[in-house]
């Protein structure tokens, strides 16, 4: 879908040009264009604001049939984010014109004092990112995303970073696949199908990965995952995938809440709580997409990515609050509340992760609490580690590719809150801090491990259109988790 191309626009014909301007300077070093920016912003119709767009057909001059000059506001304030977010509302735009093929203007680095690779790869992003649709469920598709999109740039840029293009589509890709199955509805991604889905396009990009069934969990001891299955029809499963790299010294794991929906079981969400719990299992889906995405770029690493898949149903087979149940590692666990689920499936599969792989660096992701919504909103996540270095290299991530993370606290004496009188742990806490003893009691269950955990709260859902996100599932934090992957193989 990506491209460079190094055409000369008075010259070549071109349908659709897409130009970013800024309010107070001229950002761009092609002629012509700054000329027919001249004649907009003298018109006093245009002037670069932030989001505002002007469109000029046939200009003369140039060889385009289209240009929309859009705003990117103050060129001091114009960050990687600012890129990818003006690219990703750019290709939405042209979805709703219904253009097939547009061309980019690239800024030029100097004026932006932006690296031109950040520049390339933000722009790229945002297109790829804006471009995603869900419409696997509508009979008759009202739009449909832009075939190819080119970024004007000169031959010896176009040959300097000619991966790129494939780069940045792999990790989208990766993106798009998350937000996918995250968007797909619970009747459809009941536990055996959803493994099954991470299967086939695992073995497409021949991964190793196999499902674990019912019988085999039974048998290794996965009591706290079976618990939270126990009230569905739809048995869990358990879905492990490992990419091997020749040369790799670390290996790297990553497990994955993967709750195809989450109804609370016999602690019952009130009917407003239950509406986007099918988004409940975007751990698992961030986690496989990520493996699948490494598999294409093949780093010098082991990753390892488990995920844990039930349904969490109220039924006559359900849990209940007051069971005592026997977890993978040994630790009895009393369920004081049958909607704090995930934690109990996370478990399970991480203790056996690290027993079975130790490797080097165990994260888990999750959309563990509504706590940490509370605390962190809907487009921050919640990051929880004993490991500082690890901790900031996840925020980092995030930084650089704006799915952002703050790391939060574990304060010892907070864990008092999970003491069980019948039980080693109880799977609750007290009534504050609710994202943090989550993450106590996760920590309970990783020994020696450097670990982090990731509460990706209501990140991984968006309620509205913004930037280079769609309405739904945001894929979030597939690209943050290839960016460190990337970066510790270095
Ligand atoms: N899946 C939810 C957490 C959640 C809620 C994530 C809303 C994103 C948006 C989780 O399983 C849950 O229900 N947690 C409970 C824990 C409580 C019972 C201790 C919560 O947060 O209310
Ligand atoms: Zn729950
Ligand atoms: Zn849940």
């Amino acid at each position: 879908m990506l491209a460079f191309a190094s055409a000369d626009i008075t010259k070549v014909s071109i349908e659709t040009l897409i130009v970013p301007v800024c309010a107070d300077k001229e950002i761009h070093t092609d002629r012509a264009i700054v000329a027919i920016l001249k004649r907009a912003t003298k018109l006093k119709e245009f002037s670069g604001a932030k989001d505002e767009e002007i469109i000029f057909y046939k200009p003369i001059g140039i060889e385009v049939n289209r240009v929309v000059f859009l705003g990117l506001g103050k060129s001091d304030e114009v960050d990687p984010e600012a890129l990818r977010a003006m690219a990703g509302k750019a290709a939405k735009r042209c979805i709703q014109m219904k253009l097939g093929a547009v061309h980019f203007m690239v800024p030029a680095s100097q004026k932006i004092k932006l690296d031109p690779a950040l520049i390339l790869e933000a722009l790229m992003e945002g297109i790829c990112l804006g471009n995603h649709m869900f419409d696997k469920y509508l009979e008759e598709k009202k739009q449909k995303p832009l075939n190819k999109a080119y970024l004007l740039v000169a031959a010896d840029t176009a040959k300097k970073y000619g991966r790129l293009p494939a780069r940045v589509e792999a990790v989208c890709a990766g993106t798009a696949l998350a937000r996918d199955w995250v968007s797909m509805p619970p009747n459809d991604k009941r536990p055996e199908q959803f493994a099954n889905l991470i299967l086939s396009q695992a073995r497409k990009v021949k991964l190793t990965a196999r499902i674990m069934h019912e019988k085999e969990m039974k048998q290794k001891g996965f009591g706290a995952l079976l618990a939270v299955g126990a009230g569905s029809q739809s048995r869990p499963r358990m879905v492990v995938i490992e990419y091997k790299s020749k040369g790799a010294r670390k290996t790297i794991a990553f497990v994955g809440k993967g709750v195809t929906f989450d109804s609370g079981g016999i602690n019952l969400k009130p009917s407003t709580s239950m509406d986007d719990m099918k988004m409940d299992m975007s751990g698992a889906a961030a986690v496989a997409a990520t493996l699948i995405t490494i598999a294409k770029l093949k780093p010098r690493m082991h990753v390892i990515g488990a995920v844990p898949i039930v349904e969490n149903m109220p039924s006559g087979s359900a849990s209940r609050p007051g069971d005592i149940i026997k977890s993978f590692s040994g630790k009895s666990i009393e369920i004081g509340n049958t909607d704090a689920e995930g934690r109990l499936i996370l478990v399970d599969a991480m203790a056996y992760v690290a027993r079975k792989y130790k490797p080097h660096t165990l994260i888990d992701l999750a959309t563990l609490t509504g706590a940490c919504v509370v605390a962190l909103g809907e487009k921050i996540a919640g990051v929880f580690s004993g490991d500082d270095e690890l901790a900031e290299a996840i925020v980092a991530s995030g930084k650089k590719t704006h799915e952002r993370c703050w790391r939060m606290p574990l304060p010892q004496d907070y864990k008092e809150q999970l003491k069980s009188n019948v039980a080693d742990i109880k799977n609750v806490g007290g009534k504050y801090a609710g994202s943090i003893t989550a993450a106590q009691f996760l920590a309970e269950f990783v020994g020696d491990t450097p670990w982090v955990h990731i509460d990706t709260g209501g990140t991984s859902w968006s309620e509205r259109e913004q930037g280079c996100l769609v309405k739904g599932a945001t894929g979030v934090p597939v690209r943050t988790l290839i960016n460190l992957v990337l970066s510790l193989a270095k």
